[in-house]
């Protein structure tokens, strides 16, 4: 099958367009006919060697894709092939992914391979984020950093869906239009204003009750200068560098709530996991949440996708077509 390989850690250029054998269907595994594959930031740390899993090398970048089921391993028996479905795995970014039976999801007739390739990392991790590390809900003010990317889109709709207020940052001024319409009642430029006196002046003082922080340097400190009373700040990401270790007594003087994410966690635990899915394809259904693909490459040119998301001009979700 044709796949995309790497055979050292570097640039976007490492990224070969190779052949590598349809993998091999074992116990509880599902093979996956690729359609569409979805790009995460993730993707570009992986193929750096900086991720928290180290590429076996060659290797092949990818989290998640969808597609059409191909064949099912010995102990599968809820997922049968020919279902259209996507998938959280690893090594996606070829023509066929084997992935953990209960890591697929199957699609709703309505929701396209595009959209499904863009659902599973992205949507339940801005879901989980809202609604099982925080409960978001009406009168509450949500903080959105990166609001125009893959998980911001996601989540500025989702907050919006819950009924709190939105404010959505960006680093660039081209982006706020779009970010106003996936859900932000306000956008901040954090690269030519300070986003945390901003979002004081827009809350009258208080402050926000939730910030998202997948950037971390230089954002996660100066946000907790902005939180309400209460108020709660969750790390999910490093796209900036590493926060600064946090001191815990300055969080004292407002009873100040810090917490991280990752989605690893929250895809182990079925019943969490298959909540997840139901409650974001629910939103989708009743139109509460549109996933937006900004821009689709050939397999080929997984290159040139990770050059434009690394270069900070991408919005919504990338995607591949194999
Ligand atoms: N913890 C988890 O389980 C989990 C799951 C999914 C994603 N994430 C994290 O969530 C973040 C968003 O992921 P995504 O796949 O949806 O990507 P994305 O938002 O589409 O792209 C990353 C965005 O990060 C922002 N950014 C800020 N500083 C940056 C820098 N120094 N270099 C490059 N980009 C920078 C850029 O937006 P602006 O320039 O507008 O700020 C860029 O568009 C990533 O940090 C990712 O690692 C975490």
């Amino acid at each position: 099958m044709k796949a995309i390989l790497f055979e050292t850690v570097g640039g976007p250029e490492v990224l070969q367009l190779g052949e590598a054998p349809i993998p091999e269907l074992r116990p509880r595994k599902v093979l996956i006919k690729n359609q569409a594959i979805g790009i995460n930031f993730a993707d570009t740390r992986f193929r750096q060697g900086q991720y928290v899993m180290q590429p076996r090398l060659p290797d092949t970048p990818g989290l998640e894709a969808a597609g059409v089921v191909e064949a099912v391993g010995e102990g599968v028996g809820h997922i049968a092939p020919g279902t259209r479905v996507a998938a959280i795995g690893m090594r996606t970014y070829a023509e066929y992914a084997l992935v953990s039976a209960d890591q697929v999801m199957p699609l709703p007739d309505s929701v396209s391979f595009e959209q499904g390739a863009a659902f599973p990392i992205q949507t339940l991790t801005a879901y989980h984020l809202l609604h099982t590390c925080h409960q978001t809900s009406p009168g509450q003010t949500v903080l959105v950093h990166s609001a125009a990317g893959g998980v911001g889109i996601v989540a500025m709709q989702i907050a919006k869906a819950a009924g709190a207020r939105v404010i959505g940052t960006v680093s660039s001024d081209a982006k706020v239009a779009l970010a106003q319409e996936y859900g932000a009642d306000a956008v901040i430029n954090y690269e030519s204003q300070d986003f945390a006196e901003e979002a004081k002046q827009l809350t009258d003082g208080k402050g926000v009750d939730l910030i998202l922080d997948a950037v971390g340097q230089p954002t996660f400190a100066a946000g907790l200068k902005c939180l309400a009373p209460f108020g709660h700040a969750i790390l999910y990401g490093q796209a900036g560098g590493a926060p600064e270790p946090l001191n815990v007594f300055g969080l004292f003087q407002n009873s100040l709530k810090v917490s991280c994410f990752g989605l690893y966690t929250a895809s182990a635990i079925p019943e969490l996991h298959q909540k997840g899915i139901t409650e974001s394809f629910r939103l989708m259904e009743e139109g509460k949440l549109k996933l937006l693909v900004g821009k689709s490459y050939p397999l080929a040119e997984a290159a040139e996708a990770h050059r434009f998301m690394e270069s900070r001009q991408s919005v919504g979700k990338l995607i591949l077509t194999p």
